[in-house]
């Protein structure tokens, strides 16, 4: 295959944030898991916007039938169906080729993404069984925190049950990418939308690592200012935890997030070529098992990872710091499953 250029990265990625556009070639299955939620609400509502969606199936363990019927009257081509508890949710994957997962507990201030582990590690694991029976061929999105831990959790149980594909199963980081776009057109002026920042390594503080030196269009700070940038777009979770001060954490902007994720997923699926997203999966580009990096996506997930590019010197700091946080976090999940 041709190498991909970073002009068509960028085209992509752009093509990615105008998605909900008017292409009607597609006609995908598509299941939110956690749809009754912070998240799961308006992604639903944003991916029964696209025209590449035919069917959305919403499983949650309270309200999906409330939702799925407020959603089903918007006259957009995919039919909403909901599901509602542990008895629904094989069948609310039945046929699915996409499913997103933002089913779980989001921080309240003062909570690392790690504390949450407890309790969302069964939650996507039960989830993981689930999709590994029914539709173990689908692309599977998790947003579900911590998610440098969640997706080994995902891929232990895909791998107990025998039908572990690495290239379908991805940690949802985009958020990471629309936060580092929009602080770098805030400090320099530019229209956001025209602002690519690659952002790699994993999703919880010193693990996400943005790539500001391969920003497009090309971008440079004074070094305290990029420590600070980098530092904010590490930590602008927490500024909206903290914002909201024990009401939950991102969900509109997550909403947004995972929506193009899961739309350039369908893209993909449905032969678009050049689709380039980043995110945390299965990767041997670094001593990290898990590492999120620009992927180009295909038919079958991962088409090729487009790895890390070349690094600043600060850049290779950041990426030698976070592995060991990575290796611990992917640790924990790993044993979370062979114990469990
Ligand atoms: N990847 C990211 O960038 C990112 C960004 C923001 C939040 N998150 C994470 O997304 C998750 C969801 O956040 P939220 O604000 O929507 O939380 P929320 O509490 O508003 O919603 C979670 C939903 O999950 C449902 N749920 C719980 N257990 C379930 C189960 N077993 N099966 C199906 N559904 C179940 C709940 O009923 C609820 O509707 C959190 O873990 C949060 O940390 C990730």
């Amino acid at each position: 295959m041709a190498a991909v250029t970073k002009p068509q990265i960028l085209k992509s990625v752009l093509n990615g944030a105008k998605q909900f556009s008017t292409s009607t070639k597609s006609h995908t299955k598509v299941a939110v898991m956690g749809a009754s939620g912070g998240i799961g609400q308006p992604l639903s509502l944003l991916l029964k916007q696209s025209p590449l969606v035919s069917q959305l199936n919403l499983y949650d363990i309270v309200h999906t039938l409330g939702v799925a019927a407020d959603l089903s009257h918007i006259n957009s081509k995919a039919k909403v169906t909901g599901f509602v508890g542990p008895d629904q949710l094989k069948s609310s994957l039945e046929g699915c080729e996409v499913v997103i997962i933002p089913a779980g507990v989001p921080r309240k201030p003062g909570m690392t993404r790690d504390d949450l582990f407890n309790i969302n590690a069964s939650i996507v694991r039960d989830l993981a069984v689930a999709c590994a029976e029914v539709c173990p061929k689908a692309l599977i999105g998790i947003i579900a925190n911590p998610v440098n831990s969640t997706v080994p959790i995902a891929s232990e149980v895909f791998k107990k049950a025998g039908v572990y594909d690495p290239n379908r199963i991805f940690g949802i980081t985009t958020l990471d990418i629309v936060r580092a776009n929009t602080f770098i057109a805030e400090l320099k002026g530019l229209d956001p939308t025209t602002v690519n920042c690659p952002v790699i390594g994993g999703h919880a503080g010193i693990t996400i690592i943005p790539l500001i030196s391969q920003c497009m269009p090309g971008v440079s700070f004074p070094t305290d200012q990029l420590k600070a940038l980098t530092e904010r777009i590490q930590e602008a979770g927490t500024e909206v935890v903290k914002a909201k001060a024990g009401a939950g954490s991102a969900t509109l902007s997550m909403a947004m997030a995972g929506a193009r994720f899961a739309v350039s997923l369908i893209r993909a699926l449905r032969g678009e070529q050049g689709v380039v997203e980043c995110a945390y999966v299965r990767s041997d580009l670094t001593e990290s098992k898990y590492f999120s990096t620009p992927i180009l996506l295909g038919a079958n997930g991962i088409e090729k990872n487009l790895g890390l590019g070349n690094l600043s010197d600060y850049e290779k700091q950041l990426v030698t710091a976070s592995i060991p946080e990575l290796k611990k976090n992917i640790k924990k999940g790993e044993e979370f499953v062979q114990k469990n």
